[in-house]
């Protein structure tokens, strides 16, 4: 009887692959776009994600796309998929989230982030926690507190570089971005022992997050779908201990407590909410200022240039005075050097969608229930669009937009990143401190891989000379 169920289960599920694949196939002759599964259930997967360098778009898309196109079908992440590495596409699909297109991310990223996380929720459920997250910015970003916070933090981090010939400045990039986060979100300061815990449990999350899916006891997946329950009682615990003490004059100004007066979110969602602002917070900001670093080493004239402006800004402050927005509007190179580095670093490759129904887009059509993979990476290294594409220029920002549809680095349409400002003033302020304070040289060999998630082979090996104490 049980082997009679496997085969039935193998039958039901071959029509179903044979239905998902190939019925599209026959059904809209030839307009299905061009391309080739690969091998059976993995596909193509295994090739897609073969590391790169982050500042490159990789064998996969340059061999597909010069074969098919920039627009092509594969089989990746166990479904059929259609690839764009196509600027107008790629803007359209953004554009058309929860109309012909929706956010659809791999099960297994839902077993460790749960269905309510905002960075997989759809619909309905993802309008509400976005609302929230959007006025909570908006508060934050009016606090008197929050650049100061993110000041101090550089403050600190740069005081513990002061006799160090040499630091692993990915470590150093993490130790910052989840000091101000931490601070930002729950108000914990880095020597407080929930923060030490939430760390802690935190690194075991990531590395779950990008591990093979085994949920069996003792795998990576498995020790971050537990390390994602100890962080949520965590946060639990620390929210009914504000609740007790609610009423008492605490002066608090962070995001957790503007959070529990929202009524629009339950309990549970709060607490994923809380978990998103933190991942979304901590990784891919310091990826970015490792990948400014990075490229500000093999670039000493933009170096130059960025430390000038920084100076001059410094020169019209009293001595110890914290930087306030009107400095952060003055900070134009800067500003440049981040939009360069998003384009040419690449911090997010790509994003997850599926198809909702047939789409037609120019002579192709996108089969309903098909994945779709907008490559961001491919639009900002693409000759077509930017001028010496592979090379870094940050001057190219004082004549293009930042906000054209070919910069794509925080997405697009409703689901454009929420964070994209306060990562821009906290990588603006630790430059500020940076390039004043200390030179650096950077060793051959360390450089940013895409696995997509951008990683450099050795942690980015600083040698720092410390110059100034300003
Ligand atoms: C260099 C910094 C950052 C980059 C490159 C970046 C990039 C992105 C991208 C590409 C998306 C769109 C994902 C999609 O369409 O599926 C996104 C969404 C998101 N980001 Fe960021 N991000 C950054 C910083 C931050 C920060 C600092 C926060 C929070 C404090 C944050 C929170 C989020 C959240 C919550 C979403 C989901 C938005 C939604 O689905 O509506 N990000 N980010």
């Amino acid at each position: 009887m049980a082997v009679g169920g496997f085969w039935l289960a193998m039958l039901v599920g071959s029509v179903g692959f044979v239905l998902n694949h190939f019925l599209p196939l026959f059904l809209k002759l030839g307009l299905v776009p061009k391309g080739s599964f690969g091998w059976p259930l993995l596909g193509e997967t295994l090739a897609f994600l073969k590391p790169h360098p982050s500042n490159s778009v990789g064998n996969f898309l340059q061999d597909h796309c010069s074969r098919y196109g920039k627009v092509f079908k594969s089989h990746l992440f166990f479904s059929p998929t259609v690839v764009s590495c196509d600027q107008e596409l790629n803007y359209f699909i953004l554009q058309n989230e929860d109309k012909l297109f929706q956010c659809s991310y791999p099960k297994p990223i839902h077993g460790i982030l749960g269905d309510i996380s905002m960075l997989v929720a759809v619909g309905d459920i993802h309008k509400r926690l976005r609302n929230v997250a959007l006025s909570l910015v908006t508060t934050m970003k009016s606090k008197p507190e929050f650049l100061k916070d993110i000041e101090r933090t550089t403050i600190q981090i740069l005081d513990s570089w002061k006799d160090r010939q040499q630091v692993i400045f990915c470590d150093e990039a993490r130790k910052f971005t989840f000091n101000v986060i931490v601070k930002q979100v729950l108000g914990l300061t880095s020597d407080e022992p929930e923060t030490t815990k939430i760390l802690e449990d935190f690194r075991t999350f990531m590395k779950g997050l990008i591990s093979l899916p085994l949920n069996i006891p003792g795998t990576a997946y498995a020790r971050a779908v537990k390390a994602r329950r100890r962080i949520s009682s965590t946060i639990k615990a620390i929210i009914e201990e504000r609740r007790k003490n609610a009423g008492k004059s605490n002066n608090r100004s962070d995001f957790l407590e503007t959070l529990l007066c929202v009524d629009s979110l339950s309990e549970d969602e709060k607490v994923s909410f809380v978990l998103d602002s933190l991942l979304g917070g901590y990784e891919t900001t310091s990826v970015l200022m490792a990948l400014v670093v990075h490229f500000l080493g093999q670039s000493p004239i933009a170096f130059e240039q960025l430390k000038v402006e920084h100076q001059n800004i410094r020169s019209s402050k009293k001595e110890d005075e914290f930087l306030n927005w009107e400095d952060y509007r003055k900070m134009d190179f800067t500003q440049n050097v981040i939009s360069e580095t998003l384009r040419y670093g690449n911090v997010v490759k790509f994003v997850h969608r599926k198809a909702l129904k047939d789409v037609k887009f120019k002579d192709y059509i996108i089969p309903c229930g098909w994945k779709v993979l907008p490559v961001l990476s491919a639009v900002h290294l693409d000759p077509s669009l930017h001028a010496d594409a592979l090379q870094f220029h940050p001057w190219r920002w004082e004549s293009e937009d930042q906000s054209c549809k070919k910069f794509i680095a925080y997405g697009g349409g409703s689901r454009c990143c929420p964070g994209s400002e306060l990562a821009k003033v906290e990588v603006a302020f630790f430059l500020h401190h940076l390039v004043q304070k200390f030179r650096w040289k950077t060793e051959d060999g360390d450089r940013p891989l895409a696995y997509p998630y951008v990683e450099f082979e050795r942690g980015l090996v600083l040698n720092v000379e410390h110059c100034s104490n300003i």
